[in-house]
């Protein structure tokens, strides 16, 4: 039996289109693998498509072209499995973070009880020692 490829990436292409011009390619011809538990690093100057490349794993933007496979099963959005720390945050500042937390839990694992949605929200809160800002909006 082959091994499973875990995420693969397969002639990736994306333009972006721009009007009144020609589509600006971000990034074209990129082929790779990673496997389970490889951490890797994808180094390289600014503008060179680093974010554009990750925001098609993560299922946030969708390629121009090529295929992108994460256990052999094809990325057609986000997911659970994929986690993003983007480099500007992304909270909402009108929510508290308990709020933002939720708002997550919600859409990622809409099948859980109130009580079980709440759990998972102090769970998380907790994780990164976030207790004492519970009802805090993001700012303050
Ligand atoms: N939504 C967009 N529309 C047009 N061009 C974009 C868009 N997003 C990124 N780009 C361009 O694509 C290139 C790659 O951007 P990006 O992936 O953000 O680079 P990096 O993260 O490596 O600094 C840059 O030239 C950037 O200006
Ligand atoms: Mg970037």
């Amino acid at each position: 039996m082959g091994e499973k490829k875990f995420l693969y990436l397969e002639n990736i292409e994306k333009r972006f289109p721009i009007t009144g011009k020609e589509d600006y390619v971000a990034v074209t011809n990129v082929d790779l693998e990673i496997k389970e538990n490889e951490i890797i690093s994808i180094i390289g100057h600014s503008g060179c498509g680093k974010s554009t490349l990750l925001n098609m794993i993560a299922g946030l933007d969708r390629q121009t072209s090529g295929n992108i496979l994460l256990n052999e099963r094809e990325v057609k959005g986000p997911g659970p499995e994929r986690a993003v720390v983007f480099q500007n945050h992304s909270l909402l500042p009108w929510l508290s973070v308990y709020q933002n937390i939720e708002l997550a839990v919600k859409k990622v694992m809409p099948h859980l009880s109130k009580e079980e949605r709440k759990e998972r929200v102090n769970k998380f809160i907790t994780m990164v020692n976030l207790d004492h800002a519970r009802d805090k909006n993001p700012m303050r």
